[in-house]
C-alpha cells in the first residue's frame, strides 16, 4: 500500500507553484471524512455551513464553538492526513482579539485542525495578525461572507463594481500582510479573482471564483446532491444522494411491512435443546 503522506502548508505551496490545483471540501463527521480523505482531497473544511447543513438552521449564526469542535475531532478521525481547517463561527473572533486568539487555539488543541479560517477583510486584520503571531495558520475568507451577509444585503455576488472590486483587493492585500497562508474567494466574478491572485503571494482559493485559482472548495452536501433547500449558481451536484437514500430507505420500509425483512440470513438463532430448557423453565413457572 502506497504510504499517504500529512498534507502540510508547504505541500500547498508546492502545488500552487506547480500549477496543480488544490481540492477542498467541507466535512463534517467521521463515515464522510474517511471517504474524503480516501479520495485524495488534500483539504477539509469543517464549515461553520453545518449550521445549516446538517442542523437544518436558515443561517451560520447559531452554531457555537463546542458543536464545531466535536465535528472538527470525529473529521480528524476520519482523515488523519488531510490538511483539516476548523472554520470559526460567528462571534468566536468579533468580540475582542484575545478571545479570538483562545477560540482559534481551541481548534488546534481541542479539534486536532491544522489551521483556521474566519471571515474578513481590513476590518478584522489586527485579529488575524494575533493568531498568527500565536503560531496558529490562518485562511483569510472575503467576498461573499455569509456570517455578515446581512450586512451585505443577502446572498449576492461580491466585486461586481469598482469599488467593492477594489476593496477585495486591498481586503487580500491587508490580510496577506497580517500573515495569511491563504485566502479564499466567494461569489466573486473571475476576473476580479485573477487580478487577486496576480496581486498576492498567498494561495487563493475559490467557491464560486472561477478558475484562476489555486484551489477550489465546495461544501459536500451540495456535491452530493444532499441539500435540497438550496443549489447555489457555482454548485456543480456530481451525484444525487437524496434519490439514493430516500429509495434505499422507502425499500426498506415496504420490506418491514409486507416481513419481507429481516430473512433468516439477518437473525440469530438458537440450538433446540437450548430451546427446549427455556420452555419447560416457563411450563414451570406457569
Ligand atoms: O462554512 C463553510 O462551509 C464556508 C464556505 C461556504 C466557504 O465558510
Amino acid at each position: 500500500m502506497t504510504e499517504v503522506k500529512r498534507i502540510t502548508i508547504p505541500y500547498l505551496y508546492e502545488l500552487k507553484k506547480k500549477g496543480e490545483p488544490i481540492s477542498w471540501l467541507t466535512t463534517y463527521d467521521y463515515p464522510m471524512a474517511v471517504l474524503v480523505e480516501q479520495a485524495g482531497i488534500e483539504m477539509i473544511l469543517v464549515g461553520d455551513s453545518a449550521s445549516m447543513v446538517v442542523y437544518g438552521n436558515s443561517s451560520t449564526l447559531p452554531i457555537t464553538m463546542d458543536t464545531l469542535i466535536g465535528h472538527c475531532q470525529a473529521v480528524r478521525r476520519g482523515a488523519p492526513n488531510a490538511f483539516v481547517i476548523g472554520d470559526m463561527p460567528f462571534l468566536s473572533y468579533q468580540v475582542s482579539v484575545e478571545e479570538a486568539v483562545r477560540n482559534a487555539g481551541r481548534f488546534m488543541k481541542e479539534g486536532n485542525c491544522d489551521a483556521i479560517k474566519l471571515e474578513g477583510g481590513t476590518r478584522i486584520a489586527e485579529t488575524v495578525r494575533a493568531i498568527v503571531n500565536a503560531g496558529i495558520p490562518v485562511v483569510g475568507h472575503i467576498g461573499l461572507t455569509p456570517q455578515s451577509s446581512s450586512m451585505l444585503g443577502g446572498f449576492k455576488v461580491q466585486g461586481k463594481d469598482v469599488e467593492t472590486a477594489v476593496s477585495l483587493i486591498e481586503d487580500a492585500k491587508a490580510l496577506e500582510k497580517a500573515g495569511v497562508f491563504g485566502i479564499l474567494l466567494e461569489c466573486v466574478p473571475t476576473k476580479i479573482s485573477s487580478l487577486i491572485r496576480k496581486s498576492n503571494s498567498t494561495i487563493i482559493f475559490g467557491i464560486g471564483a472561477g478558475d484562476d485559482v489555486d484551489g477550489q472548495l465546495l461544501i459536500i452536501h451540495d456535491v452530493l446532491g444532499l441539500y435540497q433547500c438550496f443549489t447555489p449558481k457555482f454548485v456543480k451536484q456530481y451525484t444525487n444522494l437524496a434519490s439514493i437514500i430516500g429509495e434505499a430507505v422507502g425499500k426498506y420500509r415496504s420490506e418491514v411491512k409486507g416481513h419481507q425483512f429481516p430473512l433468516p440470513e439477518h437473525s440469530f438463532t438458537i440450538s433446540p435443546a437450548e430451546l427446549k430448557k427455556v420452555e419447560e423453565y416457563l411450563a414451570q413457572k406457569k
